[in-house]
């Protein structure tokens, strides 16, 4: 029997008409339906304010829906008890836009902390550390404090530490918001390697040059509304006269031409 490969991979998030309130009033997220599977690889788009922020949060249980189901690795977060909370945290890596780094502690004990605090043996992850520095190009700046490196710096340590614990997903929000572009494309394709390392990752981001160079499916919100894409077309970056009307569009907008 044939059967399609993506049911054979098991399901990590999934989102039953999900929709979300702060106030109780107005409707930030509304009837969100989605599935994010082992080995997954998606963009979250959509402009400031769409609700990016708060759709990560309820993967990480930072924020629990108003109404609609959210299930993560099989189970309904609602019906989840408390103390079972922190354990579906950890099978989570959250990179976010500011790094959260802690100022006084190094590079290294940055990414040892989460094992730290889940009172994890020094000896049992310091190859882990080193080796995660390593591999996000900071071999080098292993006890260098957050003081002394630059936000694309900042930023890879703050992902070897979204890692260490071994997650199932990770979730970056903005994870090159604060750094150059040059950086950004550095960070982004670190997120792809690790996916295809096996990781399934959902990167939220607003940046649309940069969704459209990694050829990636894209979940877009859209009036607190989400719909599932294909990756965003590459554009040509010199449009024969008369065939690309947005870019006509924009350049007469900015004044040009
Ligand atoms: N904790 C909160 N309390 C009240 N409103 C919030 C809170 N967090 C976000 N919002 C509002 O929800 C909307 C979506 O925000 P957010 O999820 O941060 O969007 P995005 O990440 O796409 O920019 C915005 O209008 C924002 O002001
Ligand atoms: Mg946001």
């Amino acid at each position: 029997m044939i059967q399609e490969s993506q049911k054979d991979r098991s399901i990590l998030v999934k989102f039953d008409h999900v929709g979300l309130s702060y106030d109780g009033v107005a409707d930030i997220l509304s009837d969100v339906d989605m599935v994010i599977r082992d080995g997954d690889f998606r963009f979250l788009t959509g402009p400031s304010g769409a609700g990016k922020t708060s759709l990560l949060k309820m993967i990480y249980l930072a924020q629990r829906p108003s109404t609609g189901a959210v299930t993560l690795f099989g189970e309904n977060v609602n019906q989840m008890p408390r103390e079972q909370l922190p354990l579906m945290r950890r099978r989570i890596g959250v990179v976010f836009q500011e790094f959260r780094l802690l100022e006084h502690l190094t590079a290294f004990e940055n990414v040892a902390l989460p094992m730290r605090v889940q009172g994890v043996n020094q000896n049992e992850y310091a190859q882990d550390v080193t080796e995660l520095l390593t591999w996000v190009g900071l071999g080098d700046r292993i006890f260098a404090l957050p003081e002394t490196l630059s936000g694309g710096e900042k930023q890879r340590v703050a992902l070897a530490r979204a890692l260490v614990a071994k997650p199932d997903l990770i979730l970056a929000d903005e994870p090159t918001g604060n750094v150059d572009p040059i950086m950004g494309e550095r960070i982004m394709r670190l997120l792809v390697e690790l996916n295809r390392l096996g990781t399934a990752v959902i990167v939220a981001t607003h940046d649309l040059d940069l969704v459209r160079r990694m050829k990636k499916n894209i979940l877009r919100l859209k009036g607190g509304r989400l719909t599932l894409h294909g990756p965003l077309k590459e554009r040509t970056h010199k449009p024969a006269a008369g065939q690309d009307q947005g870019a006509a569009a924009s350049r007469s907008a900015m004044g040009a031409g």
